[in-house]
């Protein structure tokens, strides 16, 4: 009897809701992308963060990101670049300690976090060492840097090219740590880039207009 005023409750409630269900009706027309807006909005409000939480960032994003960046363009179409991803909180440890050590006086610019503002990955480019005429593959490793940073803003996420942590990775320490990252030999680590979430506010920099003009 139960289950009988049970299966009658139910098929009231089913009725109910199927009354209370909008009439089926042609799917609404998808409103139009604006590409051009969606890619200025995201190129212009881009700036670099140096400082990050805690807050990992997945493998998955990382990949999307990088993808981003191979997707470059570049001269000859040589992909003359290679990219390698740290993530691991242990080994970023290790090669900030061994920055302080070679150089004890540099100042961190957040003291309370490491040398790459606890970003949640590392992101290294090479370029090909090469003495041909023609060669542009520090160009085209710039090209992926910018591809990478700005793959990063549009997923809210942080990131800053960066040469000068490169040059303070001249010990013998850090330069084995340097070959951990299985570059090949005649490629050499151009640019770093710390990614995470912000742990900053930045805005979008001013820049100089009158250095692009039309020639009449
Ligand atoms: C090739 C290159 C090297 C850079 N090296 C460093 C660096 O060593 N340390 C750093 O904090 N920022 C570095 N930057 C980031 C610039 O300082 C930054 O892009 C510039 O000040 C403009 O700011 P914005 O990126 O917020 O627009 C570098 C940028 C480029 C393109």
């Amino acid at each position: 009897m139960k289950s009988l005023r049970n299966l009658l409750l139910g098929a009231g409630i089913l009725l109910l809701g199927s009354c209370n269900q909008a009439p089926v009706s042609a799917p609404a027309e998808p409103a139009p992308v604006d590409k051009a807006a969606i890619v200025l909005e995201n190129i212009m409000t881009r700036a670099s963060v140096r400082s990050f939480t805690a807050e990992p960032v997945s493998r998955e994003t990382l990949q999307t990101i990088v993808r981003a960046g191979l997707q470059a363009p570049s001269a000859m179409n040589k992909q003359d670049w290679e990219v390698r991803v740290v993530d691991s909180q242990d080994k970023i440890n290790a090669i900030c300690d061994i920055m302080k050590k070679a150089n004890p006086n540099a100042q961190d610019r957040f003291p309370d976090k490491n040398s790459f503002g606890n970003a949640a990955a590392l992101i290294f480019i090479a370029n090909e060492v090469s003495d041909q005429p023609g060669a542009f593959s520090a160009v085209d490793a710039a090209l992926l840097a910018e591809n990478i940073v700005l793959a990063a803003h549009a997923m809210d996420l942080g990131a800053c090219i960066q040469a000068g942590p490169l040059r303070s990775m001249e010990s013998a320490e850090a330069q084995a740590w340097l070959k951990s990252l299985g570059f090949s030999e005649n490629y050499q680590p151009m640019l770093v880039i710390p990614i995470g979430h912000p742990d900053q506010e930045v805005t979008a920099g001013q820049r100089d207009a009158s250095k692009a003009k039309f020639v009449e």
